[in-house]
């Protein structure tokens, strides 16, 4: 039977982060720590998720908003796990079959190992079965304790566990497949008489048992995947594991990492094959890179589409921008958000854009601001350029024509615009529109006062 239903528990606050932000919403790869367990969820099949919120609900909904898949139930008094379970249940009224449980705090789950869980629980007739682990250091996991047959007794947490039952390896994942109806008939059977005075969640395998509604276990593979994530250490530690598996998917699929343990790509990020990326640099959010492009050392990209071919220097930085095929930029260029770059334009070091269109083979090699401006193909933008597009107030247009050639220092004063073919020499300050294939100057005429070097010195 296909599972439709799944819940994420994720209403604490995660103490030990030390943080003021919750949590589950802690980034990871460029999603909120949350968005992994309901990414496999989904993976597994799930289309109705109840995620159970509680400390910064509201922020927590404001990346998860509420929709016929994603039910939030507010959970205002964190009082244990199987609390959690009572308060999202009323979300899934009318549903029968399983649902899967899962916390948010478990990054590195997989859909696949998700949905292997559902499938032994539908093949069997327990009631609730549990994911498990095998664990060198078990300590801080509640454990699973078999009876003589190796069949599942309980849960034990560790703060309840008895010197001998400490020895167990076999830990609680905290991810389980249950019976809606079984949960809906026992979840207010739960107690709090324990070492934490809270309701587990891990106490409903006591009571299948017995019940005789029985208890299963599933043991993972890789335990690497139930790894919870309670303080800074794991969290870096999940982030180095998930990084690892997008980065092999890229090595897989034809993309060059000169270092993959030092190239940091975002779970979004989709870049074609023959792209060769070096050590540190980062891609962040939806940013597309397209085939044989080559980005250089210490490059960030957040948000952007580059096609093929492109070569992005040492240290540049671009963010939401649209390049197009065989552009060159860098080293250490600036491309902020709405820079658009036709094919073969380059942009030189310490170059600055933003709110641009440039046209197919236009340039600027170095030192230059182009702001709000539209520049059309074959330009050439001289050494120290600057689009002086602010007045203190507004935000102003420079448009420049095609085949402009616009020498070294000079500033153009906006709203100006510039028409094809002109020539603007060197050290013009342009403060009025010029027209196609016309010559624009502004300089003070230079004097050269003979000897007044010598004079001044005696
Ligand atoms: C829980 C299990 C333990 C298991 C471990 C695996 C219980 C009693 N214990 O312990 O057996 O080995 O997970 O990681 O279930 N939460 C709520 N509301 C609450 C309490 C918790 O939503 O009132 C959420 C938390 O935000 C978190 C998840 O449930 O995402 C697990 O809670 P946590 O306190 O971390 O449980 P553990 O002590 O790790
Ligand atoms: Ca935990």
């Amino acid at each position: 039977m296909a599972i439709t239903a799944a819940m994420i528990l994720a209403a604490g606050k995660g103490t030990r982060m030390k943080s003021n932000l919750v949590k589950v919403l802690h980034e990871l790869l460029g999603k909120p720590m949350l968005g992994w367990p309901l990414k496999a969820a989904r993976e597994a099949g799930a289309n109705r998720i109840v995620i159970v919120a509680g400390h910064q609900a509201d922020q927590l909904q404001k990346q998860f908003p509420q929709s016929e898949e994603i039910r939030i139930a507010l959970q205002e008094e964190q009082l244990g796990t199987g609390h959690a379970v009572s308060c999202a249940l009323p979300q899934l009224d009318g549903l029968g079959g399983s649902v899967l449980i899962l916390c948010g705090d478990t990054p590195l789950l997989t859909g696949e190992t998700l949905r292997k869980l559902a499938a032994e629980h539908a093949a069997s007739t327990a009631a609730v079965t549990v994911l498990t682990a095998r664990m060198e250091k078990p300590f801080g996991y509640g454990r699973i304790v078999r009876d003589s047959e190796g069949h599942v007794r309980r849960i034990v947490e560790q703060k309840d566990a008895a010197p001998e039952e400490h020895a167990i390896d076999e830990v609680n994942s905290g991810i389980y497949c249950m019976d809606i109806d079984f949960l809906r008939a026992h979840i207010g059977r739960l107690g709090s008489e324990n070492a934490q005075n809270e309701y587990y969640l891990t106490d409903l395998v006591g009571i299948a048992v017995a019940e005789h509604a029985g208890c299963a276990a599933m043991i993972v593979d890789d335990s690497d995947e139930i790894l919870g994530v309670n303080d800074r250490e794991q969290l870096a530690l999940a982030a180095t594991q998930l990084r690892r598996r997008i980065n092999r998917n890229h090595l897989l699929s034809g993309v060059t990492l000169i270092d993959p343990e030092r190239a940091y790509i975002d779970a979004e990020v989709k870049i074609g094959s023959d792209t060769v990326i070096w050590p540190g640099s980062v891609l962040r959010g939806k940013t597309v890179i397209g085939s044989a492009c080559l980005i250089e050392s210490n490059v960030q990209i957040t948000d952007c589409a580059i096609a093929d071919r492109v070569h992005i220097k040492t240290g540049s930085v671009l963010s939401e921008s649209e390049i197009d095929e065989e552009v060159a930029i860098g080293p250490m260029a600036h491309l902020r958000p709405g820079s658009v770059l036709k094919s073969h334009v380059k942009i030189g070091n310490f170059v600055e854009t933003k709110k641009i269109v440039m046209g197919e083979g236009s340039k600027a090699s170095h030192l230059t601001y182009l702001g709000d401006a539209e520049i059309g193909s074959e330009v050439n933008i001289g050494c120290g350029t600057i689009t002086c597009n602010y007045d203190g107030k507004k935000k102003h247009k420079t448009v420049i024509g095609d085949g402009v050639f616009v020498g070294s220092d000079v500033q153009l004063v906006a709203p100006v615009t510039v028409g094809a073919n002109v020539l603007i020499a060197a050290g013009t300050t342009v403060t009025q529109d010029i027209p196609a294939d016309s010559l624009a100057i502004s300089r003070t005429p230079q004097v050269n006062k003979v000897g007044w070097c010598l004079k001044k010195r005696d």
